[in-house]
């Protein structure tokens, strides 16, 4: 099963496929967390793309696309995969049907006030990407990781300003993507308002 996950910025699109990947052995791959990772190592990549993260923008799709094609060739992809933040964009999408087959696109239906609830409580653990929420999701100790002890950060996109600038793009350069996949007969709608474990549950029955 070849699966994207499409939503608005902090939906519930990371908590769900880390979960998901576990349960059905497949990985689970993010740009998000690969431009992050690159960031964090100082890659070449990583530089051309720290200020466009920080700003909220979208990195463009050739660079993106680039990456994805590389990363969905891995052998680990070859019995399915679940993309969280790919593809973002209409030519993104057009790419990647180029070079893999999409089985079923999940969007993530959440209202702009959950959304900017649950960004603005969200503390991440920067070395593993585990992702925690002050109140829904808090850790065993206040501001540190449950596994290492280690202290939990922001993301440094998580500003007022960073959410609501993501959430226009969302809508601008996204969204459009909900036409696209529904002509393809591929979307399934699931609310993501509910717990994490109602939405996984809920994803896991749109897959059977
Ligand atoms: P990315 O990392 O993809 O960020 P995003 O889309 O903004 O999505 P998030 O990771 O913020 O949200 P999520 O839906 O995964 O929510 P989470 O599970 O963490 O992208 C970052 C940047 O990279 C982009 O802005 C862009 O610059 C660049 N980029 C990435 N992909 C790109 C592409 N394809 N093209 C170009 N540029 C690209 O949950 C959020 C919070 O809510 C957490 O605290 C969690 O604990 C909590 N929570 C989760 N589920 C629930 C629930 N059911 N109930 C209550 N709380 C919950």
């Amino acid at each position: 099963m070849n699966l994207v996950l499409l939503g608005p910025p902090g939906a519930g699109k990371g908590t769900v496929a880390v979960r998901l990947a576990e349960d059905e052995g497949i990985p689970h791959i993010s740009t998000g967390d690969i431009f992050r990772e690159n960031i964090k190592e100082g890659t070449e990549i990583g530089q051309r793309v720290k200020q466009i993260l920080d700003e909220g923008e979208l990195v463009p799709d050739e660079l993106t696309v680039e990456l994805m094609k590389d990363r969905l060739a891995k052998p680990d992809a070859a019995k399915g995969y679940i993309l969280d933040g790919f593809p973002r964009t209409i030519p993104q999408a057009e790419s990647l049907e180029g070079f893999s087959r999409v089985d079923r696109v999940i969007r993530f239906v959440l209202n702009d006030e959950e959304v900017v609830r649950r960004l603005s409580g969200r503390r991440v653990h920067p070395d593993s990407g585990r992702v925690y929420h002050v109140e829904f999701n808090p850790p065993k100790v206040e501001g540190t990781d449950d596994e290492t002890g280690e202290p939990l950060v922001t993301r440094s996109d998580d500003t007022v300003e960073g959410v609501k600038h993501r959430l226009e793009v969302y809508r601008d350069q996204t969204a459009p993507l909900v036409e696209f996949y529904e002509k393809r007969g591929t979307l399934v709608d699931i609310d993501a308002g509910a717990s994490p474990d109602e939405v996984l549950e809920n994803v896991k029955q749109v897959l059977r």
